[in-house]
């Protein structure tokens, strides 16, 4: 596998260490990782951080792990698969609640490029709980998020969040 490119999608908004975790521990399996930015149809309208933030964040998140590269696409994740000539999507699974959705759209992604391979790694148990929306929700309310974010883009986002309330 250490010849093979793989793609790490998600709607990051904003990077966590749950998302972090699959990077890494991706980074170590793979010869090149993307961490690519792309939309959710079901998120649409409820993003805090533009597209060229939420990447500048996971570039300040990812600046250790040197086969990592950081990206956005506005498309079809099975076509972005296509174009990088990558062989595998990576996705981290939490609970049950994330398996029925993560199925389907590898079941999809697989029939729209069936060069493409979805593996998933399961959460490490401290991240289970963990998600972007838990990290805003909280952050907005004067919570600390920062056993939640990389250190490098905390204040980036209690700034932007603190605005929000
Ligand atoms: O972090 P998220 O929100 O769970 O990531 C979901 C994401 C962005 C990876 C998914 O919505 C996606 O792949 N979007 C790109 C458009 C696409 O390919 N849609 C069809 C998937 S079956």
């Amino acid at each position: 596998m250490n010849n093979t490119i793989a793609v790490c999608p998600g709607s990051f908004d904003p990077i966590t260490f749950g998302h972090l975790d699959i990077i890494s521990r991706s980074a170590k399996m793979f010869g090149k990782v993307i961490v690519v930015v792309m939309s959710n149809a079901a998120k649409k309208n409820s993003g805090s951080f533009t597209v060229e933030e939420r990447v500048e964040m996971i570039k300040k998140s990812v600046v250790d792990i040197p086969n990592v590269e950081v990206d956005h696409f506005e498309g079809l994740l099975a076509d972005y698969a296509k174009i990088k000539n990558a062989g595998a999507i990576i996705k981290g699974l939490r609970a049950v609640t994330d398996f029925e959705y993560e199925f389907q759209m590898a079941l999809t992604n697989k029939k729209l490029n069936p060069d493409v391979e979805t593996l998933f790694l399961t959460t490490s148990a401290e991240n289970m709980y963990l998600s972007s929306s838990m990290v805003k929700q909280i952050a907005s309310m004067g919570g600390d998020i920062k056993e939640f974010v990389p250190q490098a883009i905390h204040d980036d986002i209690v700034k932007r969040l603190r605005k929000e309330v």
